[in-house]
Order: structure tokens, then sequence, then C-alpha cells
């Protein structure tokens, strides 16, 4: 059976960027027992940038919890917290040893970072810690250590896979063939989801709208969203973002009802309000499931921990596998 598997590292609040480019196409993917699927909630690639323990708590909780009330079956999904399995380190390790340090300095997140750091006359590695800039090769070891087939993540993910493609190649070229070459699987309609402002929703670009929130702040939030400056009953570009969002939330029919309004000039206050509903009503049923986990972090606790036992069971085959290709364990 091909093995499936993705993570999301615990920095913010989850939001509909992460639902729809990365928890939504990994859900589906799981209900028909077709593939045998890991998740897992990447707390340790959260590092490099959590600024506290607190925060740690808060966002690993959020992330853990949104991955249950988006409907993750943890009878189908081995569902985990990356820290548990100490196996994926010592795997990391392994890894660092047959890649090639252009490689790292090469990928986006590094590079983005020693940009803005030479924009603004400052070292050029400033702000950038060795978490960072190993961060593609634990995500390597993340994926390697469960002979992973698959990978659904957003577009901006697309590069690191094709890293731990490299990575696996070097391997398994210098000792045996040991480690399977994963693919990604990116969403088409939502490769890269707008946010408020129309450029990428990200955390990072504080443009998010956050998945499980109540009412108010999503209508809020919504209400936020920039438009051009076109008055009721002028046409609006089909391309703008709110139009992109509501396709999210309903059929093929309802899309195209909506889009037609927006063309024959339906106000952005409508606009928004139309969107507001559909989004709500999508989202209502897993936000009290969201808040139902949240209350019972015990819960939580407990499902990661036997997700981990499972994945640690695979990870062990693994890790003997590649002590034995590189000559430490007979
Ligand atoms: P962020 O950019 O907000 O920090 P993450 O890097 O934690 O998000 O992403 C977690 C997952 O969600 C990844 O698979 C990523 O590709 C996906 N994702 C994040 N933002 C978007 C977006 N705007 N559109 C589509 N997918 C996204
Ligand atoms: N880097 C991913 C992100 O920023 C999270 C992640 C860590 C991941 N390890 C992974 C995703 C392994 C897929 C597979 O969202």
């Amino acid at each position: 059976m091909k093995k499936v598997l993705t993570g999301i590292k615990p920095t913010g609040y989850a939001h509909l960027g992460n639902y729809f480019g990365a928890i939504k196409p990994a859900i589906e993917l799981s209900k028909n027992g077709e593939y045998e699927c890991f998740y897992f909630i990447a707390d340790y690639h959260a590092l490099t940038t959590l600024k506290s323990k607190e925060d740690m708590k808060e966002y690993f909780y959020n992330i853990a919890c949104t991955w249950l009330a988006c409907g993750l079956d943890p009878d189908k999904v081995v569902f985990y917290k990356q820290s548990d399995i100490k196996e994926v380190f010592e795997i990391n390790w392994i890894l660092c040893n047959v890649t090639p340090k252009g490689l790292m300095n090469r990928a986006h997140a590094y590079k983005a970072c020693v940009e803005f750091n030479e924009q603004n006359n400052l070292d050029k590695d400033a702000n950038v810690n060795m978490g960072l800039y190993n961060y593609p090769i634990l995500m390597a070891a993340d994926i390697l250590s469960f002979g992973t087939d698959l990978v659904p993540v957003g577009l901006d993910q697309k590069q690191h896979i094709e890293i731990a493609r490299d990575i696996a190649n070097a391997f398994n070229k210098k000792y045996e063939n040991v480690f399977v070459m994963p693919d990604c699987i990116i969403q088409d309609n939502v490769s890269t989801l707008v946010g408020l402002d129309g450029r990428k929703m990200s955390k990072s670009y504080n443009n998010t709208i956050q998945l499980f929130t109540d009412e108010k702040e999503l209508k809020k939030k919504i209400n936020r969203i920039v438009t051009d400056s076109k008055l009721p009953g002028e046409p609006k570009d089909p391309n703008c973002t709110i139009n992109k969002l509501y396709k999210l939330f309903v059929d093929k029919d309802k899309a195209q009802e909506f889009e037609q309004k927006l063309k024959e000039g339906l106000s952005w206050g409508e606009a928004k309000a139309m969107l507001f509903e559909v989004a709500n009503d999508y989202i209502k049923p897993m936000r009290e499931k969201f808040f139902y986990y949240m209350e019972n972090k015990n819960l939580v606790d407990e499902i990661l921990k036997q997700g981990a036992i499972k994945a640690q069971k695979q990870a062990i085959v693994y890790l003997q596998k590649i002590r034995k290709a590189i000559g430490v364990e007979n």
C-alpha cells in the first residue's frame, strides 16, 4: 500500500490556506483505505521561529485539534507529534552527512532571509539559526523515515520535497537503495490561496483568515479583505480574492452564480456578506468539534501517544536498515 505523509508546523493558528492547501486534501486521501497515512504536528520545525514555550503549547494544540476537527480519524491515520519519534532525529543526522551545503544555500526560506538582510544592510546571516538552515534536512528525515510515496502540501513546499528526493538519491548512491523517492501532491485550484491583502495567505504575512475563531471574528476578517474601489453596479473582476475564496466553500453551480452576480455589479459589501454566510456554514460543524477537543486536551494527548507508538514501530524498521547500510550495525 502506498504511504502518504504530511506535517504542519505549529507556528500560528491554522488558517484557510492550511486547510484547503494541506489539511483537507490529506484527509480526503485517508478516507477510502487506499493509502497508509501519516500526519503529524511538526513541533521541532516550529522551534526556528517560536518565541516561547507558551506559544509552542498554544499553537501545538491549535494545530492538533484542527486536524481532528477537520475529520482526521485516528483509526485510519497514524497521527503523531514529530518530537515523539526519536528515530527521525537520528536519521536527520545521518542525512546531514550526505547533504551538500550548497543544496541548503539554495533553499527558499534561507535565501529569503539572506536577501532580506542584504537589502537592509545587515550581516548576510543575521537572524539565521541553524534550525532554519537545516530545516529541509529534517523535513527530508520526516518523509524518508517512513518510506513515504506521496506528500500532500501547498505549492510553497514543493522545493522541500525536491530536496528530500535529492538527499534520498545521494544516500542511495553512496550506500544502497534504502530510501523511497517521494512525490508531492499539490491541489491545482488552491496551490496558493490568497490572503486578506491578495498575497499568499500566510502566518508570516499576517494576512490570514483563521479557520477556527468565533463568527464575529470571521465576519470581521472577511470585511477586511482588500478590494478595488468599484462601486455597486459596476462589474467586478472575477479574479478577485472574494471570488477565489467563495468558490472553495460551494459547488460548481453556486460558484458560477456568484461569479455572474459579481460581473453584474454586486456590491463589495453584499459580496462579503455572502462569502461570510457560505464560509460560516461550512466551518460551523468543524468549529464545534474543534472547541470540544480544545476543552479535552487529555484526549488529544492520548490519541497522539497511540499514534506515536504506531509511527515509531515503522521508523525503527527504517532506522535499522539505514544503520546497517552505513555500517554502524550488523
Ligand atoms: P504558513 O505559510 O502560514 O506558515 P505553513 O508553512 O505552516 O503555513 O503551511 C502548512 C501547510 O499548509 C503546507 O502544506 C503549506 O503548503 C500549506 N499552505 C500554507 N499556506 C497556504 C496557502 N496560502 N495556500 C495553499 N496552501 C498553503
Ligand atoms: N515544512 C512544512 C511547512 O512549513 C511542514 C513539514 C515538516 C512537512 N515536515 C514535513 C510537510 C514533512 C510535509 C512533509 O508547512
